[in-house]
């Protein structure tokens, strides 16, 4: 038995370790889809027939202007600022370049909740941030690209209340 529970508390503790290290976990597979593979990246385009209201909320915000950010700083096709500052980038599917992919710019709906193909194909069929662990989850989202060094005074769920557009309503 303890043997057992020795072996448990190993395999959590590297899955636990692996999650954590994960460069930018993406893809949110719990709910009604558990295979890893949520569909293709649409872009948040698609977002505006059926969620408006969010869609102009998330435009003015920070995480709608990331793109502007680098424009500023002549930056958009320095590799080193892509993976925080467009959606998906590094994956399959996901931002690749300005010319390839003009969709995917900013710190879009997906990079929260994961590729939306399968969501357009079936709103109810997908699985999202909502879930039995929620915060911890949402957490480790926003920890991919809010790190230490690049957010030194982010907090959760502080930095989340100037940001959300659900919670409490
Ligand atoms: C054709 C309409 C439609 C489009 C287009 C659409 N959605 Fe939805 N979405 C819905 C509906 C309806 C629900 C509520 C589903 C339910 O109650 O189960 C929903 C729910 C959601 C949820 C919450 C799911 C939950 O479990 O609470 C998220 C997140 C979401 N949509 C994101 C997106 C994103 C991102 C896009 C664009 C890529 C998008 N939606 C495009 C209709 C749409
Ligand atoms: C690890 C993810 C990550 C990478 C990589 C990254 N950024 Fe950012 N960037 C962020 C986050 C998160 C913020 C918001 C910081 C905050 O206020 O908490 C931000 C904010 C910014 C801002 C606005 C705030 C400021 O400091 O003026 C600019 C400009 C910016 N980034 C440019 C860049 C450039 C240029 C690169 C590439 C050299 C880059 N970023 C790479 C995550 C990243
Ligand atoms: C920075 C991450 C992030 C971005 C970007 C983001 N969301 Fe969300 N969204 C969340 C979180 C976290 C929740 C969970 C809130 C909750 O459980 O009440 C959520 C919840 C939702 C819901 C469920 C609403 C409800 O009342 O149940 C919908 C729909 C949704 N988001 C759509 C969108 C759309 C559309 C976009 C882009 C226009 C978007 N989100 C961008 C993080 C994000
Ligand atoms: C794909 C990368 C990415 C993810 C995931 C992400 N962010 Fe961001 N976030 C950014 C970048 C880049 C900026 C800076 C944008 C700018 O300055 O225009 C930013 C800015 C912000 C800001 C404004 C910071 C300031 O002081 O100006 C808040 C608040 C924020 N994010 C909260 C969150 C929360 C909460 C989550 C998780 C639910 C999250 N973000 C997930 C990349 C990300």
């Amino acid at each position: 038995m303890k043997n057992f529970s020795f072996l448990f508390f190993m395999l959590w503790m590297i899955t636990g370790a692996g999650l954590l290290a994960a460069p930018l976990p993406v893809i949110i597979s719990h709910g009604p889809i558990s295979d890893e593979n949520q569909g293709q990246w649409v872009g948040d385009q698609k977002c505006i027939p059926c969620h408006e209201k969010i869609y102009q909320e998330w435009l003015t915000s920070p995480h709608g202007r990331a793109w502007q950010k680098l424009a500023d700083e002549k930056s958009q096709k320095n590799p080193s600022c892509l993976r925080c500052h467009t959606t998906g980038y590094g994956q399959a599917g996901g931002f690749s370049e300005f010319s390839a992919t003009p969709q995917l710019i900013n710190v879009q709906c997906e990079s929260c909740h994961g590729p939306a193909s399968r969501h357009l194909q079936k709103v109810k069929d997908w699985s999202q941030v909502k879930s039995a662990c929620q915060e911890c989850e949402i957490r480790r989202i926003c920890m991919g690209c809010h790190t230490p060094k690049q957010s030194p005074d982010f907090s959760f769920p502080n930095d989340w209340k100037k940001i959300k557009h659900t919670l409490d309503k």
